[in-house]
Order: C-alpha cells, then sequence, then structure tokens
C-alpha cells in the first residue's frame, strides 16, 4: 500500500478534525488510514472491526463514511468516550437545557468546600482549589440528570475540559510535572465553550446515524456479541511492546470520575483486562518458563519460539544487572502469548480472505531488537491467516537523548494480513 502522509501512526491529524478532535489520546494513529485503506479496497467494506477501539478512531472514521462498523474495548472510561464520539443524534436545545440545570448546581453549591473532602489527592496535586472545585461540581451535577446519552456527552467534555485546566501536562502520555500549562483553570468557562464547539461539530456531521457498535470487551477473548464471519474488514492499533500502562495513561481521568481509586484498583478493574503491554501488569512469580513451553501458543508457534527463547534469555540476564530490573523477558513472552489470541478472535470474526491492518512498532528493550511486527505476522499464520506483508511507515526512537538508552534503529509499520 502506498502511504502518503508521514503521520499516519501519530493522532496528530486527528487533532484538527471535528469529532475525532474530542479526546486528546497519544496512543492513536490517523483517521486519514481508514481513508486510504477503503478508497483502496473500492467497495465499500460491509463492517469493520476494531478490537482495541482506544478513543474510537476507526469508528468514527467509518461512521462518517456511513460504514457499519463494530470494536472492542477494555477500558469502561475509553468505551464512554467512544459511545460519546458516536452518539449524533444529541439535540441541541435539550443539551442547553441540561447546561443550565448544571450551571444553577454548581453556582447553588460553590460557596462551600464540601465538594473538595472528597478530592482525590492526584486530583488535588494537579488543579487549583478552585478550578477542582468547580469540576467536581460540575461532575456532580451531571450525574443528577439521569439521560445516559446526554451525561456521556457532557462528561466527554468534562474530560478535555480536565485536560485544558490542569496545571500540568496529564496526557502526554504521563503527567508532566516540570511543565507548567499558562493557561490553566477556569473550569466553567472552559466546560462551557467545550460543549458548544462539540455541538457545533454535530451539526456539520453529514448525517446524525449511529453505525457502530462498541463492546467493553477483552478482545483476547471471544466476543460473543459478534458473530463468525460478521466483518470483511479490520483496521487497528494493538498495544506496542513498549512498557506503557493505559491503566496508568488514564488515572487522572478514572481516578476523578472514581472508576479506581489507586495502584491496587487499576490492576484489578484495568490492567487484568488489558494485553500485557508493560512490566506493571503482571508478578514476575507468577511466570513459569517450562509451564508457558508447554501453552497453547507455544506449541503452536514452535518455529517463533526458537526467535524468542535465546532474546529471553538476553534479557533475563540482563535485567538482573540494570537498575530498576525490568522484567522485559516476561513482558515479551506474555504479550506475544496475549496476541496470539486476538489474532486468533480476529481471525473468527473476519470473513476468510479479509484483510487485516495492524498499526504497529518495533521494540528494543535493553536493546535487544524486538521485529514486533514480523513476529506478529508469523503468528497470525499460525491461526489461519494466508499471508503477510510489512510496510514502513516512519523510524522511531531516534529523537530519545537519554545516555543509558540503546540507539537501535526501530520503525513503527503496518501489518496487513489476509
Ligand atoms: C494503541 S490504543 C488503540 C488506539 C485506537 N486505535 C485509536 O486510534 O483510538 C490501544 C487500546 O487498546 C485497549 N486495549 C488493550 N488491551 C485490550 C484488550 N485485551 N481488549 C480490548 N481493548 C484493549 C487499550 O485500553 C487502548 O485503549
Amino acid at each position: 500500500m502506498n502511504i502518503p502522509i508521514a503521520n499516519i501512526g501519530s493522532a496528530k491529524d486527528n487533532a484538527n478534525s471535528a469529532i475525532h478532535n474530542w479526546y486528546k489520546f497519544t496512543a492513536g494513529f490517523s483517521y486519514k488510514l481508514v481513508d486510504l485503506i477503503v478508497d483502496e479496497i473500492g467497495e465499500h467494506p460491509s463492517c469493520i472491526f476494531e478490537p482495541f477501539a482506544g478513543c474510537g478512531t476507526t469508528l468514527v472514521a467509518a461512521q462518517k463514511r456511513e460504514i457499519q462498523s463494530v470494536g472492542n474495548e477494555s477500558q469502561q472510561l475509553m468505551c464512554n468516550i467512544i459511545n460519546a464520539k458516536l452518539n449524533w443524534d444529541v439535540d441541541s436545545d435539550r443539551c442547553q437545557e441540561y447546561m443550565r440545570s448544571v450551571n444553577d448546581y454548581v453556582t447553588r453549591n460553590v460557596l462551600s468546600d464540601d465538594v473538595l473532602s472528597e478530592a482525590h489527592e492526584l486530583l488535588e496535586s494537579l488543579y487549583d482549589k478552585e478550578t477542582l472545585k468547580i469540576l467536581y461540581l460540575i461532575r456532580n451535577a451531571i450525574r443528577l440528570i439521569n439521560d445516559e446519552k446526554y451525561e456521556l456527552f457532557l462528561n466527554l467534555a468534562l474530560s478535555q475540559t480536565l485536560h485544558k485546566s490542569a496545571l500540568h501536562p496529564i496526557a502526554v502520555p504521563y503527567i508532566v510535572r516540570s511543565k507548567t500549562i499558562v493557561n490553566s483553570g477556569d473550569a466553567w468557562g472552559k466546560f462551557s465553550s467545550i460543549v458548544n464547539q462539540m455541538l457545533s461539530d454535530l451539526e456539520s456531521m453529514p448525517h446524525h446515524n449511529r453505525y457502530a457498535k462498541v463492546f467493553k470487551a477483552d478482545s483476547r477473548k471471544k466476543n460473543i456479541n459478534i458473530d463468525d464471519c460478521l466483518c470483511d474488514l479490520c483496521i487497528t492499533s494493538p498495544p506496542y511492546l513498549n512498557n506503557l500502562d493505559y491503566g496508568e495513561v488514564s488515572k487522572v481521568h478514572t481516578h476523578f470520575f472514581e472508576m479506581t481509586k489507586d495502584w491496587h484498583d487499576i490492576t484489578e478493574t484495568v490492567r487484568k483486562e488489558l494485553v500485557t503491554g508493560a512490566t506493571t501488569h503482571y508478578r514476575d512469580c507468577d511466570f513459569d518458563i517450562d509451564v508457558f513451553r508447554n501453552s497453547e501458543f507455544a506449541t503452536e508457534n514452535k518455529r517463533l519460539m526458537k526467535e524468542l527463547e535465546p532474546r529471553y534469555m538476553y534479557l533475563q540476564k540482563y535485567s538482573s544487572e540494570r537498575q530498576g530490573k525490568k522484567s522485559f523477558h516476561i513482558l515479551m513472552m506474555h504479550y506475544f502469548e496475549d496476541m496470539f489470541y486476538v489474532l486468533k478472535e480476529m481471525r473468527r470474526v473476519l470473513k476468510p480472505k479479509s484483510r487485516a491492518y495492524l498499526i504497529l512498532g518495533d521494540s528494543a528493550p535493553y536493546g535487544a531488537y524486538i521485529p514486533t511486527t514480523q513476529f506478529l505476522g508469523d503468528i497470525a499464520l499460525s491461526v489461519g491467516f494466508s499471508e503477510y506483508r510489512i510496510d514502513k511507515i516512519r523510524s522511531r526512537g531516534h529523537r530519545w537523548k537519554i545516555k543509558t538508552r540503546h540507539n537501535v534503529e526501530l520503525s513503527e509499520n503496518i501489518l496487513q494480513l489476509s
């Protein structure tokens, strides 16, 4: 496939596109990729599958073109965001009515500090007191609306407000306390202007119908709500093998909306449902390489295991000598095993001969190069795909100026399965 756009693997394009820009999500990819693929295929796909729906790039892009799609996303926070981005029949007058009731609630309660007694300490460190009070009051007022579609819509506007009124950037992907946002604060002003912008974005949409379904589901498992062979195209970007912890990335929001309150909650309610992509997702003592060698993944991928084992040994030795002692050897094994199950489920959901496009980055923990894209292509063959090809989008990893970091050149690729 010809990929004329350098930014295709990043979310930069999405920042300037209505609805795609309703939530700042660093792990996304360009919506233009969906258009490119659909145009290249020529005919309209009957239904697109997205096993890692994230903030909904594939589903929103498909809906703009009136194409059906189904997506899995294991985080409740992200499911709420996607659903809000896909409900285009939100009525402007009704929304403004709800906004008046939210405003009344905030005005009635603003002189009391009671709401701050329940404030989370992480949030206390990211907002000034007055801003945080308004944010919590808006949240509590939205809870009283009792109209799910509008609650989702206003909560998404509030999520954006969390980004825009923080003292420090909170989504890059981790909190950067060394940088201060000049224009922080003014939570109500920002919230109401975001709501108005979102309403005006909806007016500019070509239609107001819903074409996508989102399931809060773990893509490593069979989703019984999606029939065998329902879809004829898959466009997705799985978690990379790069130690990014999605539970950690979304914690400002999940703590604020009271979905989690601490590390333990994030582990139990978020991390367990995710593809293992970070060393925070498991306990080293639970992993036994001898048991792993007899797993379904290992027995069905014997040739690949010959590539993985030497890397496992090298990383195990290296991690015991390095500061931090991160168990990348175990992470790598868990990651490929998890992705084996994801690819199996993808094969089930897709009609025979359908294509799947996966945006992926290679990695080199402690300098040991892991050709993730190629290994996933090999795993795809083991679950029933017939062939794969890899197209490089860009080189990555060379901007790091950390002395102790490796200098292995990495790439971001599109893995195409058929
Ligand atoms: C790289 S992001 C996807 C980005 C998405 N394609 C977009 O542009 O918005 C990976 C997403 O997969 C989700 N995820 C991770 N493991 C999952 C699993 N086992 N099942 C479903 N979703 C999962 C994460 O919560 C995260 O939102």
